[in-house]
């Protein structure tokens, strides 16, 4: 019922807007979308003559950010079948000249709610119960110095849906729908069209961007060859990814056991001698399994071999696997602002403030897209290196960032296959001095940079870089942006 009477809602909706939009001589207040978008209780839609497949849905809203302007809606792509939930926050600074970045989540199956709302979002949930809408500032915001929107993606993540069941199950098709995202984005928001644009993301994403950046770099060149508009991308930031496999083990291996992460290890040394003793024959596994070849069945063994000899110790200890300095609370993500942000987001008021369209409750990360990407093998299936390294002999910048509490998608792992990347820049980044970067005075991490490469650490910080050092995440991506050494 409510999704019949949304429909016809739109559908009433589209009419005038596409006119202002897409018509003659409408004046220059129609080509910005605050002229347009006006309505906060019903989303008006937009259609382009170049994009016939896809059609956008926005609306303001008062959520989360009041200093600034506001979008919420649907992406519908692929024939009006799949439906892509983004959050649109304008700049805290000077939304008429900041670059314009978008933030993913991981898993795959991750909503990128979590890095709204626990991370780098102008609010964050209010865990103390002090708000009466739920949410606190966030005085390190990214958008503080950046247009930012944050993408539900693929279909059946966060408040994004499918009609019929479609599926994405790999990040190369997922890329397809991102790239018609961020193309509509700017036919929508034609005030930024042109304006530098940055992909952002953690986790799994490190497998997600290098493709998606990719794919978008060379539809510009086909754009371009029709004379066609592009995307002006600027650049990739990855914190905490998950980009070559071959290097994650041996990572967690020494956070455990090491003192990569903390200065004395917390892990048995019984534990350490066993997964010691594993790490030869899981890497010897893994090449030949997954690297050197992918061999479904091999590929399999190997990662449970290694997951069942290296991961199971760490899962024993109690500790939060995104951040060994803490416990693990809460259900298998670890944090109590999991469930605190499902049932926010699943309030009545708030899914009407947004209007969230999705059937069903929301979910953190959704285990149906997660075990889809999983038959794939699609983590293993690409060595996504190669697109970072694609992507840096083309001169787009990339920040490879990690919090050195995460034993997950740890920073030695990164640390690892960054030094072993095969690119032009190699030797230059191989005598590449460390230093530290400092924020107010005290030293934030190390990093070590070769033309468009910088590698970053955050110290102390777990996973979600954002939530555990705000201020210092705010100083790398404002350094970041601004083209300034950390
Ligand atoms: C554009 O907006 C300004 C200020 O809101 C208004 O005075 C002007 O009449 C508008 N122009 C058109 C063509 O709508
Ligand atoms: C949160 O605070 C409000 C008002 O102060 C109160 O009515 C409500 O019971 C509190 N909720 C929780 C979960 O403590
Ligand atoms: C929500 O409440 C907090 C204070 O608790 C306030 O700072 C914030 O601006 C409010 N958010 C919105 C969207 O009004
Ligand atoms: C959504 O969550 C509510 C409250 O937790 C529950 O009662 C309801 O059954 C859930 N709905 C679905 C479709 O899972």
């Amino acid at each position: 019922m409510f999704r019949l009477f949304s429909v016809s809602l739109v559908a009433l909706a589209a009419v005038s807007a596409v006119q202002r939009v897409c018509g003659q001589g409408s004046g220059t207040n129609a080509s910005t979308l605050s002229a347009v978008v006006t309505a906060q209780d019903e989303y008006t839609t937009l259609t382009h003559p170049s994009f016939r497949r896809h059609q956008v849905r926005v609306k303001k809203t008062d959520f989360c950010d009041p200093t600034v302007n506001v979008y919420t809606g649907y992406l519908d792509v692929d024939d009006g079948a799949k439906h892509m939930f983004f959050y649109f926050f304008e700049s805290r600074r000077d939304p008429d000249k900041d670059d314009v970045m978008m933030w993913i989540n991981g898993g795959p199956g991750c909503s990128s709610a979590t890095g709204l709302l626990m991370e780098l979002g102008p609010c964050n949930i209010d865990m103390k119960n002090v708000s009466a809408n739920g949410t606190v500032w966030n005085p390190y915001s990214w958008n503080n110095e950046a247009n930012i929107f944050f993408l539900d993606q693929p279909v059946g993540v966060g408040y994004s849906y499918a009609d019929y069941g479609e599926s994405v199950e790999t990040t190369e098709d997922a890329a397809k729908n991102v790239h018609a995202f961020i193309s509509i984005f700017f036919e929508t928001f034609k005030e930024f069209a042109g304006r530098p644009l940055h992909l952002s993301g953690e986790s799994y994403g490190g497998r997600y961007l290098p493709a998606f950046a990719s794919y978008i770099y060379d539809q510009n060149q086909l754009a371009k060859a029709k004379g066609l508009s592009t995307i002006n991308m600027k650049s990739v930031l990855i914190g905490n990814g998950i980009t070559d496999v071959s290097t994650i083990y041996d990572g967690r291996y020494e956070i455990e056991c090491g003192t990569a992460a903390l200065e004395v290890p917390f892990q048995k040394i019984s534990t350490c001698v066993q997964m010691k003793i594993a790490l030869r024959r899981c890497n010897a596994a893994m090449y030949n399994g997954c690297i050197d070849q992918l061999d479904e069945i091999n590929c399999r063994a190997a990662v449970n071999f290694c997951d069942s000899f290296l991961s199971t110790g760490y899962w024993e200890s109690g500790r939060n696997v995104y951040d060994v300095s803490k416990m693990c609370l809460g259900n298998s993500l670890c944090y109590l602002e999991n469930s605190a942000i499902a049932s926010f987001l699943d309030r009545h008021d708030v899914r009407k403030l947004l209007g969230a369209e999705s059937p069903g409750n929301f979910t953190s990360c959704s285990p149906e897209v997660g075990m889809r990407f999983l038959a794939r093998l699609d983590k293993w299936a690409v060595p996504s290196q190669h697109y970072v390294a694609g992507l840096l002999e083309r001169s787009i910048r990339m920040l490879i960032y990690a919090g050195t509490y995460d034993w997950q998608c740890n920073w030695v792992a990164n640390k690892l296959w960054v030094d072993k990347l095969e690119w032009t820049g190699k030797d230059a980044y191989d005598i590449a001095g460390w230093r530290d970067w400092l924020v107010d005075g005290h030293k934030a991490g190390e990093t070590k940079a070769a033309g468009p490469l910088t590698f970053a650490t955050v110290r102390e910080a777990g996973h979600m870089v954002p939530h555990d050092k705000p201020a210092e995440s705010f100083a790398m991506v404002s350094r970041w942006l601004a083209g300034e050494d950390f």
